[in-house]
């Protein structure tokens, strides 16, 4: 019988180089950030127990990473302090200016220095946020004025991007006058603006040991993050961060979230960032233990669908493996 059909998919298919040349979503190193944590309570890498091959670094090993990494073909960072001393209002930032200062002076402007603007690794309580006194409630205005305080004393250290993840109304805004009124307007700012109230955060929560405490009148972050039903939530609030001066806006987690990726694709014209979260991460690697699969391969089909999404910009813990990974695999 003739085939009905007037197109054979299967040429396309047919062998590596037709493979090659059909192909539209094309991973690159270069689109990579690795996210870093760095413990002020440690003083030699401590692997996270939640984060298979993944560890926390002290404020000297962590340059010691960096350098391998970049020798690895990474050269894109996001740093997220772990400080000693948990506090209610009173926050010290001393630790990671400090890391961010030396980092700099040791790499100068080879690599890019995106720091976390957030202080639920800060607070007793674990929040993103200052809480009224009664603990029902995470104060908005009084937490962006402390992050812009904050954004500021990342950028005289030498951060090139600082990237909000406290979720409060108005942040983007205040962090970008308080920037450009201090000479800080090459400095950019990656927005999470469609971060998801999640449970695939948890082995993040473990290395930052920041998970909310469990007794508090405010339960988890839901009141803060968007909600997994909402999806018009993450489009006005891209929206409104690109108006208020988001240089990059992000969503979180990615594999979960595609659809979300794939709409602000559309709708906005920023660079757009995906994070493949903590507990993306170590289930993928937990599959990859169990089944015998490689996780290399397992990383790299996870990055393609978040690229195919939309997505230019990939945070992944496996980030300082992508450069290998993609060119070593075959499709
Ligand atoms: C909060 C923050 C979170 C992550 C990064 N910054 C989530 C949270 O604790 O609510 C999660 C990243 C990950 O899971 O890899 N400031």
């Amino acid at each position: 019988m003739t085939n009905p059909y007037p197109i054979n998919q299967r040429r396309y298919r047919s062998n590596v180089h037709m493979r090659e040349l059909a192909a539209t979503v094309l991973l690159n190193h270069k689109q990579f950030i690795q996210p870093l944590f760095i413990d002020e309570s440690i003083s030699t890498d401590q692997p996270i127990a939640t984060l298979e091959g993944i560890s926390s670094h002290s404020s000297t090993t962590v340059l010691t990473q960096i350098a391998a990494d970049v020798h690895a073909g990474c050269n894109k960072f996001l740093l997220f302090p772990v400080p000693k001393n948990k506090a209610e209002t009173a926050f010290q930032y001393d630790f990671i200016i400090d890391v961010i200062k030396a980092i700099r002076q040791q790499f100068g402007n080879s690599i890019w220095i995106a720091a976390d603007l957030c202080l639920c690794a800060y607070t007793t309580h674990g929040h993103c946020g200052i809480l009224h006194s009664n603990h029902t409630r995470v104060l908005n205005d009084a937490t962006v004025q402390e992050l812009s305080r904050y954004a500021l004393l990342l950028a005289e250290a030498g951060a090139d991007c600082i990237a909000p993840s406290d979720m409060m109304d108005g942040r983007i805004a205040a962090i970008r006058q308080c920037l450009n009124n201090n000479g800080f307007d090459a400095v950019s700012i990656m927005s999470y603006s469609a971060k998801f109230s999640s449970h695939f955060y948890g082995p993040f929560r473990d290395a930052c040991r920041s998970t909310p405490q469990p007794q508090l009148a405010l339960q988890g972050r839901s009141s803060y993050q968007l909600s997994c039903r909402h999806p018009q939530d993450a489009l006005q609030t891209a929206w409104r961060d690109a108006a208020e001066g988001a240089d990059m806006v992000m969503v979180k987690p990615a594999l979960a979230y595609l659809d979300i990726i794939a709409l602000l694709k559309q709708e906005l014209q920023t660079p757009l960032a995906a994070y493949h979260v903590s507990g993306e991460y170590q289930s993928l690697q937990l599959l990859a233990a169990q089944s015998g699969t490689a996780a290399s391969l397992l990383h790299i089909e996870a990055w393609t669908a978040i690229a195919r999404a939309g997505a230019g910009i990939i945070i992944s813990y496996a980030a300082r493996h992508a450069k290998k990974w993609i060119d070593a695999i075959t499709y």
